[in-house]
């Protein structure tokens, strides 16, 4: 008995819930802060010129920001060689390695495909990593 009063209430709120919503596109969810990656900047994903910090951030952040299991096999591999775990703070890499890396893959680093980060994409990201290295 309890549980019909509960699914018809659950109903009814349910379908208010419905009744209220407002057309057109449904909201994004809320930018969680506990997420370390920056929300994707905007813009045209097929277009060069977005920024390449913010699109490191939000597609190779997860694994190579502070914490990022990236970032934690990386000190530990070029520890011999006093590189930093760090992506962005190395200044020894160059784009097409970079790009090289995402489209093969490296060790534990899956490859990337174009449908995740597109070539404008992974143009900018090189670019930022190489901090003007050619
Ligand atoms: C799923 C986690 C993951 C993601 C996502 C990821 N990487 Fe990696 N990456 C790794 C790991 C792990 C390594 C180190 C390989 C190892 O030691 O196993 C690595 C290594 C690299 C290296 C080689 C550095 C060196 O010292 O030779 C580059 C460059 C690189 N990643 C760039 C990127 C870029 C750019 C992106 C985003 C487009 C990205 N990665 C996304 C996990 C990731």
């Amino acid at each position: 008995m309890r549980g019909i009063l509960y699914m018809t209430g659950l109903a009814m709120v349910a379908s208010a819930a419905f009744a209220q919503a407002p057309a057109g596109k449904p909201p994004l969810p809320p930018f969680l802060k506990y997420q370390m990656r920056a929300p994707a900047p905007p813009g045209n994903r097929l277009v060069s010129g977005r920024d390449g910090a913010a699109l490191f951030s939000n597609k190779c952040g997860y694994c190579h920001l502070v914490g990022g299991m990236g970032t934690n096999l990386l000190t530990k591999l070029r520890a011999p060689d006093h590189l930093s775990g760090l992506l962005a703070e190395r200044t020894d890499l160059k784009p097409d390695y970079v790009k090289y890396v995402v489209r093969n893959g490296y060790l534990a680093m899956p490859r990337i495909s174009r449908a995740e980060v597109t070539n404008a994409e992974l143009d900018a990201i090189a670019r930022y990593l190489a901090k003007g290295n050619k």
